[in-house]
């Protein structure tokens, strides 16, 4: 047999899925049932009216063959529609959107529409473990940029040159919403170093304390830098439908259109129709689920106050560990799950990610748990 391609060995060790595996393992041992506060998995289903577009669409004969490959036009205006009134930026529907099976799946596309092989990629530390797979099935070269303890960039450590940028705010799993700046700071960074910008917008709507989602694409020179990626999966509780977005950059947009043209055949047309109602229908849903994380967010800062939590936005909160105090303790003495921080980069190290997607009852068992293994 051949040996396998070099770009499959490259490839980290997947991060969630290793995590998976220790705790599956950990619950199948003797003792109390574990509470699993690691993962990061939308626990509340989409409305009901996209769940019912999503049927009456699929109960239509017309909507099983091949859907156009760049996505229903509607798809794309409901987004840009979205982009204006929520978010105050104005996209054309046409040349500066483009569908995706799911964000993730954009993640690595720009990397491979934006970046030559041996070409520097920047990614936060810590970050979004996915990003560090971009690098590696583009051949790139991964450049770690410390965040400073407001969630912003160590731009003094950031290289002079680079391909591409990744930022991500609000961040998983540091929770911080952006700074005020950040955005025109990474434009001029970018300026300067010739890089293209990604900025991962996967939990914008999910933010705490009064703050307003706040998009890349507002400030100026953003949409001559980069895309945005927004994603359906927390916003709508939609995380299994597979339904993402880029916006911003024209140039951007085509080239991942036209990879995705070879490499995939569309999404599921009444995916597409209901992502269409979920944009264009009641919005209450919306503010529910951000309520909702946030009074969960709130009892997890209550329980983790010695631990310097963080949790501006997002679905998690990021604390750091006591001395003596590790990840694997916690599973294996206290039967809590928790991410261990240097899953996330080597500045994550000490510090560990709880979930706040996981019904409140689980929740509060393993937020009791922590609190007695803080003691
Ligand atoms: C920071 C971040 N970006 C992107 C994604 C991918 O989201 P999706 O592919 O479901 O749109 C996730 C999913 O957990 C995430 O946490």
């Amino acid at each position: 047999m051949r040996a396998r391609p070099s770009r499959l060995d490259r490839l980290p060790e997947q991060y969630f899925a290793s995590l998976l595996a220790r705790v599956t393992e950990a619950a199948a041992r003797d003792g109390e049932p574990l509470v699993d506060l690691g993962r990061g998995n939308p626990d509340i289903p989409p409305p009901r009216h996209v769940v019912e577009a999503l049927q009456a669409a699929a109960r239509r004969p017309d909507t099983h063959g091949y859907a156009p490959f760049a996505g229903l036009q509607s798809l794309k205006e409901a987004i840009a529609a979205r982009y204006r009134d929520v978010y105050g930026v104005e996209l054309d529907p046409e040349t500066e959107v483009a569908v995706l099976p799911g964000s993730k799946t954009g993640l690595i596309e720009f990397a491979q529409v934006c970046v030559e092989r041996g070409e520097a990629i920047v990614l936060p530390d810590p970050g979004y473990p996915d990003y560090r797979s971009a690098v590696a099935l583009t051949g790139a070269r991964h450049v770690p940029l410390p965040l400073l303890a407001d969630g912003r960039p160590d731009w003094d450590a950031a290289p002079a040159e680079a391909a591409a940028l990744y930022l991500n705010y609000p961040s998983n799993p540091v929770a911080a919403c952006a700074p005020e700046g950040v955005y025109e700071e990474a434009v001029e960074w970018a300026k300067r170093a010739g890089a293209w910008v990604l900025h991962d917008f996967a939990y914008g709507d999910l933010v705490f304390d009064g703050r307003k989602p706040s998009s890349f694409l507002t400030v100026d020179g953003a949409l001559e830098t980069g895309v945005e990626l927004f994603s359906m999966s927390k916003s709508y509780g939609m995380a299994g439908w597979r339904l993402g977005f880029a916006l911003g950059n024209a140039e951007v947009v085509a080239r991942i259109e036209d990879l995705q043209n070879h490499q995939f055949a569309g999404v599921f047309r009444p995916v597409q129709e209901a992502g269409v109602a979920a944009l264009t229908g009641p919005q209450e849903s919306v503010e529910e689920r951000r309520a909702l994380y946030e009074r969960r967010r709130d009892r997890a800062l209550a329980a983790l106050r010695a631990c310097e939590p963080r949790g501006e936005g997002t679905f998690f909160v990021w604390f750091r560990l006591p001395d003596g105090l590790t990840c694997e303790r916690l599973l294996d003495e206290h039967r809590v799950a928790v991410a261990p921080g240097e899953g996330f980069g080597e500045r994550g190290r000490g510090f560990a990610r709880l979930s706040l997607a996981t019904p409140d009852e689980p929740l509060d068992l393993g937020l009791e748990r922590l609190s007695d293994a803080l003691r």
